[in-house]
């Protein structure tokens, strides 16, 4: 049943209600076992969600919630395998790269077959490339999914990175992006990868292009060793004339491709080994996901808690504070995630919502946002719950930075709870602005994988209960439509039948 239409639904709206006068400090003074019932460990990531408006009623409404929606029933087709990406026609199974070799039957077996066939010749690639001492620069030519994913786990794991070896990302078709890097590289020590789903995405088809014509202008000339296509388009990474070719599915999303042949950039900066432990890392999470009872699961719990503040106390936005600087580029990857995939206002059947869904997800590394932003957090009119992570054991040795970078995670949640009321005016806290702190032990690729599993499952809940289509993307289709149009108008000076506005851009750029 739709969300709006359950009587949870409204029983949370009059909760809501009577949720207005809610301070975290008062909870926390009426009871003792809140922090406790508000934490709970998940595998590599423990989560304190005792510092969010919420309480047990909540969560005993938000649980009936999911329950009156189906939530349980929509995860498990998923991991039937069902076509749920019903506007696709696809299935929704990122999980099955994480699965085991040989550990389901029936339907599943085979494309579980199919996805350890094509990952054990990706993984033996990626060891040949770490063994190649001439190759010193792999370049990822991709955007979106076929970027974000490799970019932000590469960054996120550079303590395991093979040394010898610099990555790149190129994703924008802005020239300048690729120019800069291509300043620094050698034909002869270059490795290429060209990164797309349907292989052919403007932004990534025009680099690839450009990168192949750099490549012979310097003398290049085995393409079959400087260039792989990671890609569900095979024939068209033939076509382009690309041998060297790792496959995926259909049933991938873009934004939950990392998992897959988009991953190699990760395998051959971590290892084999390393990435089968990103995937170990998230299939833990994937089967807590699945089996742990709603009120103990974290994904449920975060997902839910995102629906509680979207649409009954209208908090549209979410900050992510990783307290780790090779966490920096996690804050976009969450954001194509999310917003990607939540950002609907239709639900299933193609009727318009009367609630919101996505909300805003930004952010910064900490502490830097607290030198930026975080007075808009503390002092602003507005409420935006923060997400903060961090990580308990450092890698560097360097003294004090770490206890300074943990006293600093865990002060900002504790002010923005207990705020200021000592002095008035401008230097008043109101406090009782709510956080999440999720923490891991170690920064690995086990615990990045259960990480980032995490977030997708989160996902998936929030958009099961709102009822839409978490896994197409029909959003970005119009402009891809209209820069073809408009570039052609670009080349030709042809304004006839634009808007003024559009009409008068288009002359000014071309003066
Ligand atoms: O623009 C949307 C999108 O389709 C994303 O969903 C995707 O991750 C990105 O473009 C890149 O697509 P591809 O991997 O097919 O080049």
């Amino acid at each position: 049943m739709r969300c709006d239409k359950t009587a949870a639904w409204s029983q949370l709206q009059q909760h809501a209600e009577s949720f207005a006068g809610f301070d975290l400090r008062t909870a926390f003074a009426g009871d003792a076992t809140r922090a406790a019932r508000l934490s709970q460990s998940a595998p590599h990531v423990f989560a304190d969600l005792s510092k969010n408006h919420t309480d047990a009623a909540t969560e005993a409404l938000l649980m009936e919630l999911a329950r009156q929606t189906g939530l349980a029933a929509h995860r498990d087709a998923m991991f039937r395998g069902e076509a749920i990406n019903h506007t696709e026609d696809r299935a929704v199974m990122h999980w099955l790269l994480r699965q085991p070799e040989g550990s389901l039957t029936g339907d599943l077996a085979q494309p579980l077959a199919l996805v350890h066939g094509t990952l054990e010749p990706m993984l033996a690639y990626a060891e040949q490339v770490r063994a190649d001492a001439q190759i010193t620069d792999i370049v990822n030519i991709g955007i979106g999914g076929s970027d974000l994913g490799p970019q932000m786990a590469v960054l996120a794991l550079q303590d395991f990175v093979l040394s010898g070896k610099r990555f790149h990302f190129v994703s924008n078709v802005d020239g300048h992006e690729l120019a800069a890097v291509l300043k620094g590289l050698k034909a002869e020590s270059t490795l290429f990868l060209i990164a797309s789903k349907t292989f052919t995405t403007i932004e990534t088809m025009t680099n690839a292009r450009s990168a192949l014509g750099w490549f012979q202008a310097q003398g290049g000339s085995d393409v079959a060793r400087h260039f792989a296509a990671l890609t569900t388009n095979v024939a068209a990474a033939a076509e382009f004339g690309i041998r060297t070719t790792f496959g995926f599915w259909d049933w991938v999303g873009g934004r939950y491709s990392m998992w897959s042949a988009i991953g190699l950039p990760v395998a051959i900066a971590i290892g084999a080994q390393g990435f089968k432990d990103l995937l170990a890392g998230a299939h833990a999470m994937d089967q807590h996901f699945q089996t742990a009872p709603l009120e103990e699961n974290l994904p449920v719990r975060l997902g839910l808690l995102d629906v509680w503040y979207r649409n009954f106390l209208n908090y549209t936005s979410r900050s992510i504070a990783p307290y780790h600087s090779a966490l920096r580029r996690v804050p976009a990857y969450l954001q194509q995630l999310e917003m990607e995939s939540n950002g609907k206002r239709v639900d299933r059947n193609g009727q318009a919502l009367s609630y919101g869904t996505s909300p805003v997800l930004w952010g910064e590394p900490g502490t830097n946002g607290q030198h930026a932003y975080f007075q808009m957090l503390h002092q602003g009119t507005d409420i935006v719950p923060l997400e903060f992570i961090a990580v308990k054991k450092p890698t560097h040795s360097l003294k004090d930075h770490h206890e300074l970078l943990l006293a600093n995670v865990i002060a900002q949640a504790q002010a923005l709870m207990q705020g200021k009321s000592d002095a008035g005016g401008h230097k008043h806290f109101t406090g009782n602005r709510p956080s999440t702190f999720l923490l891991l032990d170690e920064l690995t690729p086990t615990s990045l994988g259960a990480l980032i599993a995490l977030q997708e499952h989160r996902v998936f809940v929030s958009g099961s209960v709102w009822g839409i289509n978490s896994f197409d993307q029909w959003g970005v289709e119009l402009g891809k439509v209209l820069a073809k149009d408009i570039h052609a108008r670009i080349v030709s000076g042809d304004a006839s039948g634009l808007d003024a506005s559009t009409a008068a851009l288009l002359q000014r750029v071309r003066s």
